[in-house]
């Protein structure tokens, strides 16, 4: 007899870190896209953090050559906090020791870079027969009314009894960069899935709501997986598998309620560093008065 998924508690989380990034060249040559700070908090904490206080108490990290920092950055440095405890710097020591505490993170090394999909294969073993979030190591996103987009993901999942995949609504001139939700409406927010169309041109988008950085899957996308040849840029696409899956699985949609920063890109980078910078306690008042003054 099937399992009943979604009944299950999701408990675990997979998180894909281990591409090349090309986009961020030359910084990324030595340096993972991932550690790339948000004022001073590498993109890869927030992602964990959603992670967590969307109830995930399991994490895989899927990395590969390049990237120890991310290693590193989640192991304990007991002699910083040494340090840091006998200069009395208890605030500063609790931030630290509370990265390594946040949850059970676990790595596995893509060997090779064939793609998103091919990395989230390298989950079967951690996932086994549970359902599990998928969130992308380079891409913050901030839900709106405090409810992070993974926990707004969940509650679909719950409700519909099927995976689902995070939408974003894109302007006409930016559909081309995007797999897009052939979808038909079922309430609010929520989509029930009849395709996805990879990076389609304005006039043959079937809709403005892009597939965006995070998901819930039953694991029965890991046949689906197996069975996906390579695609575009001979990489193995999640997309593809999951239009394979729509053939036997209801899928869902849900065009969240949160605003989405790709840290992989410079422009986006920046952005996001200025917004949270007029965020941060410490430097806001400062950085407001400079922009004031900086000549456009
Ligand atoms: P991207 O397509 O944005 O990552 O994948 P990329 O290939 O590193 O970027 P560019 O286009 O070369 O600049 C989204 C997420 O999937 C991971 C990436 O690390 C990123 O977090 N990914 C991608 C893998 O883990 N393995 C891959 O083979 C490809």
């Amino acid at each position: 007899m099937k399992l009943k998924y979604s009944t299950m508690k999701i408990r675990k989380a997979v998180i894909p870190a281990a591409g090349f990034g090309t986009r961020f060249l030359p910084v990324t040559k030595s340096q993972p896209k991932e550690m790339i700070p948000i004022v001073d908090t590498p993109v890869i904490h927030y992602v964990v953090e959603e992670a967590v206080n969307s109830g995930i108490t399991d994490i895989l990290l899927i990395i590969g050559r390049g990237k120890r920092a991310i290693e590193e950055y989640f192991d304990r440095s007991w002699e910083l906090e040494r340090s840091l405890e006998e200069k009395g710097k208890y605030e500063l020591l609790k931030q630290i020791q509370n990265i390594t505490s946040m949850a059970n993170i676990h790595f596995v090394w893509q060997k090779e870079m064939l793609g998103l999909g091919h990395a989230v294969m390298h989950a079967r073993t951690f996932v086994g027969n549970e359902p599990f979030a998928v969130l992308l190591g380079d891409t913050l996103i901030e839900g709106n009314n405090g409810q992070p987009v993974t926990a707004q993901l969940i509650d679909v999942y719950k409700k519909y009894k099927g995976s689902v995949v995070g939408l974003e609504k894109v302007l006409p001139e930016m559909i081309s960069r995007y797999g897009v939700i052939d979808g038909e409406h079922v309430e609010g927010r929520v989509y029930k899935a009849k395709g996805f169309i990879e990076k389609p041109s304005v006039r043959e988008a079937p809709s403005d709501l892009a597939i965006a950085s995070r998901y819930v899957f039953n694991p029965d996308i890991f046949d689906f997986l197996e069975k996906t040849k390579p695609g575009k840029n001979d990489e193995i696409q999640l997309t593809d598998a999951m239009k394979a899956m729509l053939s036997e699985h209801a899928m869902y949609g849900l065009h969240f309620d949160g605003k989405r920063y790709d840290v992989g890109n410079k422009l986006d980078f920046i952005k996001t560093n200025l917004i949270y910078g007029l965020k941060t306690d410490d430097i806001k008042d400062e950085l407001k008065s400079w922009l004031k003054t900086f000549d456009f």
